[in-house]
């Protein structure tokens, strides 16, 4: 039997124990992170979440006490009550490395079987063990502290959003579907056998609801799921910091989030943001980085070879410019060593994996360069694309012809890539505001135009003449907060006038139908009086990964999910039972397993 803490209470966190308790009487809990036993000296390092004290156990302790000491394993969790001293050699590897705890009461609280790791940031066991005891996981200090990181951002989140007047409101968790473009997660109902309701993907039409409702500054830690591919930085289920605010236009909901930036990053990382935050249209970011989210803490922009290879005689450059395409290239400097024959071919297959027909490409190891159309081309024509990309000895050089659709976003990834390799990316935080977002999208499996943001985002002013005209060059109200190169908020003014969000549904290619099935209480809402809005959704989990500095979002989220959108810890999803089912009037396909 295990011993229970009657009588004794803990009085101080491992961590914090210092040389100002030194010959104070203490009570401490915690999991044994080691016990080493030398005979008439026992150690323990006892952990909890806020690190680690050394226990100690000698030839003056008593006999009893000893004795239990040695019994002590690995994981074991314990109570100690003894006197603070100071060690004899420190230990400089933890802050508590100064004192030790000459231990006079020891409880065993609970013993622990050998877990199926060492509890430790150094072990390299792989991950799908370490998810599947993620409570043992979760005890590892690099956890511990992302997940008490997380939690001191949402308080920040919480306490600067009402201090800027904000309330808090919870949408509800089962809903109609809300068209952010991901598919739903469903819920079926048992008293509607047939009907269901889906997890929001955002509370997109709620807050909008609710700035109709007169809350004019609505905040939530809102939790938000999408059934859509998992990668680094997304998860089935996430939170975001959802916000919406009345009688606004883009910049006063660009400097309410900035405000936020600017104060959770002095507030957690202690960091002055005072120069306003860059801002980029949609267009430039494509052009020059290729990506909608770039990472501007490098160079590495794209060069526009068009006009320089127009009728050229490289009929893969001459073809594309004149269909209407374009050549563009980067250059990486003191990349000709790095890139050798071999390496390029692998950058070739990656080009092609994401949609390029091919890479062009130049490496500037010796007097001349080599380069992959050197052939077709005059030595003029190669200085002069040299001289336009910057290209110098030493460098290496990749060039992409085809659709902008296609050039852009291809050279965006191996800049990604090659900045990577090269190793040039350097450490801080660039904060990127993109903005004009084009509106609609072509769809090619549809054959249809489709909202980039959602369909309750503003057309720019100046855009609406164009509505019908050239869909393709409206630009929304839309924008998107970047940290590092990757997404961080998104959000939009919303289009408060009925009559223009019939007209946006229908160029979005909606019937009255599907109209009224779909949005019917919100168009119907805008007849009652509709204040101009608009908000953003920050992705909570994005932003403590980034500033805790992981690289995977799962590294930020208490029981996250794996790729395949399933929880190894307690396996779900996982089959329910035959009655479940048919109370919910549902019968599976393949039968019931
Ligand atoms: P959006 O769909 O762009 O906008 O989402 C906003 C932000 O939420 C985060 N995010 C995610 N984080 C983790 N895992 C995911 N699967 C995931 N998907 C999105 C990102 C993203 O920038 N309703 C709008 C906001 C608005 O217009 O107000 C919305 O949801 O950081
Ligand atoms: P080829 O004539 O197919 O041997 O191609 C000559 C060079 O052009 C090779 O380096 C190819 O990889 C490159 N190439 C082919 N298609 C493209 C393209 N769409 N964009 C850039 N380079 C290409």
């Amino acid at each position: 039997m295990a011993e229970t803490m009657q009588g004794l209470k803990r009085s101080c966190y491992c961590g914090e124990v210092s040389v100002a308790d030194i010959g104070k009487e203490i009570v401490v809990g915690g999991f044994t992170q080691k016990q080493r036993d030398k005979g008439e000296l026992v150690f323990i390092d006892l952990r909890d979440r806020t690190g680690i004290v050394q226990l100690i156990f000698d030839e003056q302790s008593d006999r009893a006490v000893i004795a239990k000491a040695k019994e002590v394993r690995s994981e074991y969790v314990l109570l100690a009550k003894g006197t603070v001293r100071r060690r004899e050699s420190v230990n400089h590897d933890i802050p508590t490395g100064e004192v030790e705890i000459f231990v006079t009461e020891l409880r065993i609280l609970s013993r622990a079987q050998t877990p199926p790791f060492h509890i430790s940031d150094e072990n390299d066991t792989n991950e799908e063990l370490r998810l599947r005891y993620r409570y043992l996981d979760l005890r590892r200090p690099a956890l511990q502290k992302n997940i008490m990181f997380r939690a001191e951002l949402a308080r920040a989140a919480r306490d600067y959003f009402a201090e800027n007047g904000f309330i808090e409101i919870e949408t509800p968790m089962m809903i109609k579907s809300t068209p952010e473009g991901a598919r739903d997660y469903v819920v079926p109902s048992r008293v509607h056998n047939g009907s269901f309701y889906a997890l929001p993907q955002s509370p997109q039409i709620y807050k909008q609801l609710l700035m109709i409702a007169g809350f004019d500054r609505y905040i939530q830690l809102a939790r938000c799921f999408r059934d859509e591919d998992l990668r680094a930085d997304r998860q089935p289920e996430f939170t975001q910091i959802d916000m919406e605010m009345s009688f606004v236009d883009t910049e006063d909901v660009l400097d309410m989030g900035e405000g936020f930036v600017r104060y959770i990053m002095k507030r957690l990382k202690n960091v002055d943001i005072t120069e306003p935050l860059p801002r980029m249209t949609y267009r430039d970011a494509m052009e020059r980085y290729g990506s909608d989210k770039p990472d501007i803490r490098y160079g590495m922009e794209i060069t526009n070879l068009s006009d320089l290879v127009k009728g050229c005689g490289f009929s893969v450059f001459a073809s594309a410019v004149e269909n209407g395409g374009s050549v563009r290239g980067i250059v990486v400097k003191n990349g000709a060593s790095t890139y050798t024959r071999k390496e390029i071919d692998k950058l070739t297959e990656h080009a092609k994996g994401i949609g390029a027909k091919g890479l062009a490409w130049v490496r500037w190891v010796d007097e001349k360069p080599a380069c992959s159309f050197a052939k077709f081309l005059s030595e003029e024509e190669l200085s002069a694309i040299l001289a336009r990309l910057g290209c110098e000895k030493g460098d290496a050089a990749l060039i992409v012809a085809d659709k902008d659709r296609v050039t852009l976003p291809v050279l965006g990834a191996l800049r990604q890539i090659c900045a990577k390799r090269m190793d040039i990316i350097p450490e801080g935080y660039a904060f990127l505001w993109i903005t004009e977002f084009p509106f609609f999208e072509w769809d090619d499996e549809s054959g249809t135009w489709v909202a980039m943001h959602h369909p309750f985002t503003m057309p720019m002013d100046e855009c609406i003449p164009f509505l019908e005209s050239d869909p393709g060059s409206v630009r929304a109200k839309a924008y998107d907060l970047v940290l590092n190169g990757i997404e961080l908020c998104s959000g939009s003014i919303r289009i408060t006038d009925y009559e223009l969000q019939q007209k946006m549904f229908e160029l979005l290619g909606l019937t009255d139908e599907e109209i009224e099935a779909k949005f019917g209480f919100l168009v119907e809402a805008y007849r009652y009086g509709a204040p101009p809005h608009g908000g953003l959704g920050l992705g909570l989990d994005r932003l403590a990964m980034l500033l805790c500095g992981a690289d995977n979002i799962r590294d930020v989220t208490a029981f996250p999910k794996v790729q395949n959108a399933s929880e190894l810890m307690s396996g779900c999803p996982s089959p329910i039972d035959a009655k479940q089912l048919e109370e919910l009037g549902i019968t599976l396909a393949g039968g019931a397993e």
